[in-house]
C-alpha cells in the first residue's frame, strides 16, 4: 500500500475521495509514453489463453504492471486501464472520445440500437428521452410489484425443501421486469416470445475475448461468426408492435414502464415504434441477468454467515413489523443495503466493459488512435487492497460509515459511471432490496451442502448453481 493512502475498510473509510484526485494512473505533464504490454502473449492466440484459463485473475493482476496494460486478444490489441484515476478520465473527462467497442457490436445483432449500444448524441438524445420512466415516481410505482411477486415466490418455498435458487431467481425477475414494462403482461404471446429471444445465446462477451473472431475479422477467408438465428427476435418484435398498437390506440398511462417511453416528446422528438422496441428489448437483456446474478449472490453470501442473516432478520423485524417491505422503506433498510452494496463489490455482474476510441485521444500520457479498444474492470478494481482494505473479505461493515448510497463513484463501479451509468441503477436497488427483504423477513436460509458455489463468467458474472435450504422464522 502507498505511504499516505487510505483504503475502505473498517479503519479508514472516508478518505476514498481524497485519492481520486491523483493515484497511480496520473502522467506528470502528459508526457507521452506507450503502455507496457502484459507478460504472457503467446503467439497467434495473445492472452487469450490466461483469459480462458482464468479471467478474473487475470484482470485481477494486471494491475502490477502499470496503471494502463497492453494486451492482445490473438491479433487485436486492447489497453487495460488498471488505475480507478484513469478509468474517472476515462468514464468522465474523456468519455465523448469513446464508443462502447467489440462487446456491443456484437450486441447490437440482437438488441437494435437501444441506450445500451447506442453512441454519440443518438445516446444522448435516446438517454434523455428514457430517463423519465426512471424517475423516482415511477419506480415507487414499480415496487409494488417487485415486493409482492418476490414475496408470492418466497412464501410458497416450503420450509425444509432445497431449491436451486438459479432458475427460481431467473424467473422472478424476468417475471417484475415483463409486470413493470407492461401493465398487462398476460398477453398470450409475450412471455413465450421474450423467453424464446433470451434463451438464444449471444455470447457477446466470449466473441470481444475470442483469439479466433479477431482472426476473422482480418483474414475473411476464416469462417467467422455468424449470426445466431433471426426469428425468436422477429416474433418479439411483431409481438411488441402489436402491444405498441394498443397502447397508441389507448392513449393513457397504465403507470408502466412502456406508456412512458410511448409519452416522450419535446425538443428531441419522440421514440418512435422502431426506436421503442429496441430500448424494450435491450431493457429485457439489460435489467434480468444482472439483477439475477447480484441476488444470488446475495442469497449465497448471507445464507453462509448466520450473523449477517440475524442482523438482517432483526432490520426486517423492526422495520417491517410484519407488514410487506414498500418503497417508503428503503431508507430504513440501512444494514441490508450495505450487504448488497458488499455484494456487489464482490460480485459485480459487469466484471469487464470496453470503450473505443472514436478520435485520437490522450489517456494516462498514452495517444490512442481512432479504433483503439480500452477494456477496464469493475470487478479488478474493487478487489484492488489499495482502494479497498482485506479486498477478498465480506465485510457489510465496511460501508457502515460512508453509507451505501454514498459509495464512492469510480472504485465502487458496479453501475459504471459518467454518461453511460446505468439507467436502471435505482430500479436494481429498490428491486434487490424489496426482493431481499420479502425473502429473508420469511425464511432463514442455509447452504444445503458445502460444495463452493462456482462462479460462471461471462457477459454477466453469476453463480452456476444456488442450492439453499428453506425454514420456517413465523408462521
Ligand atoms: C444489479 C443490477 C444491474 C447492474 C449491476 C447493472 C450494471 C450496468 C453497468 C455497469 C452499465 C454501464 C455499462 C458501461 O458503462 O459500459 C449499465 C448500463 C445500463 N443498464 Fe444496467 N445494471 C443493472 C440493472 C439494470 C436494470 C434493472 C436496468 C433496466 C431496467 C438496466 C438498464 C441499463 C441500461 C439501459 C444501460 C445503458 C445505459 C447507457 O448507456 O446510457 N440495468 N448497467
Amino acid at each position: 500500500m502507498r505511504p499516505g493512502s487510505r483504503r475502505i475498510g473498517r479503519s479508514s473509510r472516508s478518505g476514498i475521495r481524497a485519492r481520486l484526485a491523483g493515484g497511480p494512473g496520473r502522467v506528470a505533464a502528459e508526457a507521452l509514453t506507450e503502455a507496457p504490454v502484459a507478460p504472457g502473449r503467446v503467439p497467434l492466440a495473445g492472452h487469450a489463453p490466461w483469459i480462458h484459463r482464468d479471467a478474473l485473475r487475470f484482470v485481477r493482476e494486471l494491475r502490477h504492471h502499470g496503471p494502463m496494460t497492453k494486451i492482445y486478444i490473438g491479433p487485436r490489441q486492447v489497453h487495460v486501464v488498471n488505475s480507478h484515476a484513469l478509468v474517472r478520465e476515462l468514464l468522465t473527462a474523456q468519455a465523448r472520445a469513446f464508443d462502447k467497442g467489440a462487446m456491443f457490436d456484437a450486441l447490437r445483432v440482437p438488441l437494435g440500437d437501444g441506450l445500451i449500444t447506442a453512441a454519440g448524441e443518438r445516446h444522448l438524445r435516446q438517454r434523455r428521452l428514457m430517463q423519465p420512466a426512471f424517475r423516482h415516481d415511477r419506480i415507487a410505482g414499480y415496487a409494488r410489484i417487485m415486493s409482492e411477486r418476490s414475496l408470492a415466490r418466497a412464501v410458497v418455498w416450503e420450509p425444509g425443501t432445497t431449491l436451486d435458487l438459479v432458475p427460481e431467481i431467473n424467473r422472478l425477475t424476468l417475471d417484475i421486469l415483463l409486470r413493470t414494462l407492461f401493465a398487462d403482461p398476460q398477453d398470450p404471446e409475450l412471455r413465450t416470445a421474450v423467453k424464446d429471444w433470451l434463451t438464444v445465446k449471444y455470447h457477446s462477451m466470449r466473441l470481444a475475448l475470442s483469439p479466433l473472431h479477431a482472426w476473422s475479422e482480418r483474414l475473411p477467408l476464416l469462417p467467422g461468426w455468424r449470426p445466431p438465428h433471426a426469428g425468436p427476435l422477429r416474433r418479439l418484435i411483431a409481438v411488441q408492435h402489436r402491444i405498441i398498437d394498443t397502447y397508441r390506440a389507448e392513449g393513457r398511462d397504465r403507470g408502466d414502464l412502456l406508456s412512458m417511453l410511448l409519452a416522450t416528446g419535446g425538443p428531441d422528438g419522440a421514440l418512435t415504434d422502431a426506436e421503442v422496441t429496441d430500448e424494450l428489448i435491450t431493457l429485457f437483456l439489460a435489467g434480468t441477468g444482472t439483477v439475477s446474478a447480484s441476488l444470488a449472490w446475495a442469497l449465497h453470501e448471507i445464507s453462509r454467515r448466520p450473523a449477517v442473516q440475524r442482523r438482517i432478520h432483526d432490520e426486517l423485524d423492526t422495520v417491517l413489523a410484519g407488514r410487506p417491505p414498500g418503497y417508503e422503506d428503503l431508507p430504513a433498510l440501512v444494514h441490508t443495503r450495505q450487504v448488497l452494496t458488499e455484494v456487489l463489490r464482490l460480485h459485480p455482474p459487469s466484471w469487464l466493459l470496453m470503450r473505443r476510441a472514436v478520435r485520437p485521444v490522450t489517456l494516462g500520457g498514452v495517444r490512442l488512435s481512432p479504433g483503439a479498444e480500452v477494456f477496464f474492470s469493475p470487478y479488478a478494481l474493487h478487489l484492488d487492497p489499495q482502494l479497498y482494505e482485506n479486498p477478498d473479505d465480506f465485510d457489510p461493515e465496511r460501508w457502515s460509515h460512508d453509507g451505501a448510497a454514498k459509495a464512492p463513484r469510480h472504485t465502487y463501479l458496479p453501475f459504471g459511471a459518467g454518461s453511460r451509468l446505468c439507467i436502471g441503477e435505482d430500479f436494481a436497488w429498490t428491486e434487490l432490496t424489496l426482493a431481499l427483504a420479502a425473502f429473508l423477513a420469511h425464511r432463514r436460509l442455509t447452504p444445503a451442502d458445502s460444495t463452493p458455489v462456482r462462479t460462471l463468467v461471462g457477459t454477466v458474472l453469476r453463480p452456476a448453481q444456488l442450492p439453499l435450504t428453506a425454514h420456517a422464522r413465523r408462521s
